[in-house]
């Protein structure tokens, strides 16, 4: 068990595409998630991906439930899904403030689809199929971004949107959030 750094905007470990995992059920799978579960409890994080940790692997993880980074966020079990495969559910899309464990201290707003259908398989190999609308779809989008070597500072929906969380929150801005 260990708290891992996470790589920031800039490191071109975060722009490789991350490779399927074949073996599932192995030490070295179990490892990797136990890294990436403290990485992300130690930094509040709702999500995080293994390339943020330098691992090229299509492995995220997410959980939220009274995060503090995201106080007014419903809750969205804690999950390890690989290999994920999102569809989107009709063609509503809706911009609301991200932050990334990899822009640290920053916000923008992206727009996502609402609602998806996510599968892939928990690290036992077990076949996982969820549909997820609002917070929980953003959620999983932004972290399977991070397997194609996307952050969503790419995604801005107006570079106007985006800056310093403290500044934001101090003249108001983070007040218009709405997918929560
Ligand atoms: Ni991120």
């Amino acid at each position: 068990m260990s708290v891992k750094t996470v790589l920031r905007l800039g490191d071109p470990k975060l722009r490789q595409t991350a490779q399927s995992v074949t073996a599932f059920d192995t030490p070295e799978l179990h490892a990797l998630i136990t890294d990436m579960l403290d990485t992300m409890a130690h930094y509040h994080g709702a999500g995080l991906a293994a390339p943020q940790i330098g691992i090229s692997l299509r492995v995220v993880i997410f959980a939220v439930d009274g995060n503090p980074r995201y106080p007014q966020a419903g809750q969205v079990p804690q999950t390890v899904l690989i290999n994920p495969v999102i569809t989107p559910i009709g063609e509503t899309l809706a911009s609301d403030w991200e932050g990334c464990l990899s822009v640290p201290g920053m916000r923008g707003v992206v727009s996502r689809h609402t609602d998806i259908h996510y599968a892939g398989f928990d690290q036992y190999g077990q076949r996982i199929e969820r549909t997820a609308e609002q917070f929980h779809a953003r959620v999983v989008q932004h972290e399977c971004d991070h397997l194609d070597g996307l952050l969503y500072t790419d995604k801005l929906a107006d570079p106007r949107q985006f800056g310093f969380e403290q500044e934001l929150s101090m003249h108001g801005m983070l007040d218009h959030r709405t997918a929560d």
